[in-house]
């Protein structure tokens, strides 16, 4: 039970590093000490913020004995591959979503966490949100009554953002499913208590230039029968922020950041030669080290807590409205706000509960196996609409393993 800080080892030094590198530098439980990236401008980078020479690969990182913990930010496609070789090194892993492409790799990597004794966490998701997480406590206390429906609701730009050629192709990976849906299937399935039963859904692929699932809308039912729509536009030329006060996933305010639609504007460059190699290189770019790299001085802290978009559960006694300020609870006697502090680190949740199970010993939330099951309803969103049928066969959904309760926020 180390009483220092847990040495982090990062795999792959991209986007979804960068949105954690603000925790990384603030809360003093986490301590970045390796990483890896194939990119000559990232692994620079790194070395100079960090001074530690970059590992060559993921499985020199993995051998590192400096490291206790291999946060797994690669490529969805390398998730399984990374994660199992991590823990078969004795290293306790944390893997960003979604967990892997497919069922049978979520399980070669939670048997390797169960043979290894190590721990398996998975996210970022926007379910470890705080507003989320309180919603849930308030839900699982039984003050509320029951649950009974819910509705959530994402507008974006997801598809016109500049991607790598494998996030515009589904076998691969791509589009909003596997991205998206791990957030919003997440946050769904914990309200909602975990267990989905059945899922009835249509895909829209509507730009043949980008061709994958470039949006949903779902309707899934849980066990004890609450049901829970879900929508998601990565087309959106509205942006559902706007529903959130202004405030953006991250938790900033938005006044006057560039919508939607100029970002939609500026990658429609389908026609030119080496326009997929162009995108490809213009999102590493705007990645930490890259040229666009705005530097540890651009890290800005946010006001709000995170979010993914419009939400509203329904229970017996209540509609609750999770938002970036706290939570909206409309009750029988009147609308009043659970108004909840400001972050001070952002997404430190993530790290309550990687150093709360490594440190403390707590149960994970966000375990492989609750991961695996948000997986699984997210394929069945696929099945469903590439069938036109009602998907009714889950092997793999759990409740929250642990007392909501006992997660501090
Ligand atoms: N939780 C979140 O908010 C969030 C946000 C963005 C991305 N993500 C997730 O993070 C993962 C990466 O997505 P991204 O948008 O950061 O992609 P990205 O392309 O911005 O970054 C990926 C990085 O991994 C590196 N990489 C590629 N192959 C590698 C390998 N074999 N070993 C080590 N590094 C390798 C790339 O060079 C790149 O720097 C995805 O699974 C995605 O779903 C999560």
């Amino acid at each position: 039970m180390p009483s220092r800080a847990l040495r982090i080892g990062v795999v792959g030094l991209g986007r979804a590093f960068g949105l954690m590198l603000p925790t990384f530098l603030q809360d003093p439980r986490v301590q970045l000490v390796a990483a890896t990236d194939p990119g000559a401008m990232p692994c620079q980078q790194f070395e100079r913020d960090f001074g530690v020479r970059c590992s060559a690969d993921a499985k020199a990182l993995c051998d590192n004995p400096e490291v206790d913990v291999v946060f797994i930010a690669s490529p969805h496609q390398f998730h399984a591959e990374h994660a199992v070789t991590a823990l078969q090194s004795g290293k306790h892993v944390w893997v960003e979503k979604p967990m892997a492409l497919t069922l049978a790799e979520c399980s070669a990597m939670v048997d390797a966490a169960r043979r290894a004794n190590r721990l398996l966490m998975v996210g970022h998701s926007h379910s470890f949100d705080a507003p989320i997480l309180l919603t849930a406590q308030l839900i699982q206390s039984g003050q509320f009554g029951a649950v009974r429906m819910l509705h959530a609701l994402q507008y974006t730009d997801f598809l016109y953002r500049a991607r790598r050629p494998e996030e515009l192709k589904t076998a691969q990976g791509g589009g909003v499913i596997f991205s998206q849906g791990a957030h919003q299937v997440d946050v769904c399935r914990l309200l909602c208590g975990g267990l989905v039963r059945q899922v009835q859904a249509h895909c829209g692929v509507w730009d043949a230039s980008r061709p994958t699932e470039g949006a949903y809308s779902a309707l899934l039912r849980f066990e004890g029968g609450a049901f829970a729509s879900l929508t998601y536009s990565g087309y959106g030329l509205f942006d559902s922020n706007d529903w959130m006060g202004n405030v953006g996933e991250l938790g900033h305010d938005l006044n006057g950041l560039p919508k939607a639609k100029n970002r939609r504007l500026q990658i429609q460059r389908q026609g030119e030669p080496d326009a997929v190699a162009l995108e490809a290189h213009l999102k590493a770019q705007r990645n930490y080290g890259g040229e666009g790299w705005s530097g540890m001085q651009g890290i800005k802290p946010a006001a709000h807590h995170q979010h993914f978009g419009p939400l509203i559960v329904s229970c017996d006694l209540a509609d609750l409205r999770p938002t970036p300020k706290g939570i909206a609870v409309h009750g029988i006697d009147g609308t009043s706000m659970i108004e909840l502090p400001p972050p001070i680190v952002p997404r430190v949740e993530v790290i309550d509960e990687l150093y709360g199970a490594i440190v403390k010993g707590q149960a994970l939330l966000h375990s492989g196996e609750w991961a695996r099951a948000t997986l699984e309803a997210s394929l069945a969103i696929l099945q469903a609409s590439q069938t036109e049928s009602r998907v009714n066969a889950f092997q793999y959904q759990v409740s929250p393993a642990c007392e909501l309760g006992s997660l501090s926020l």
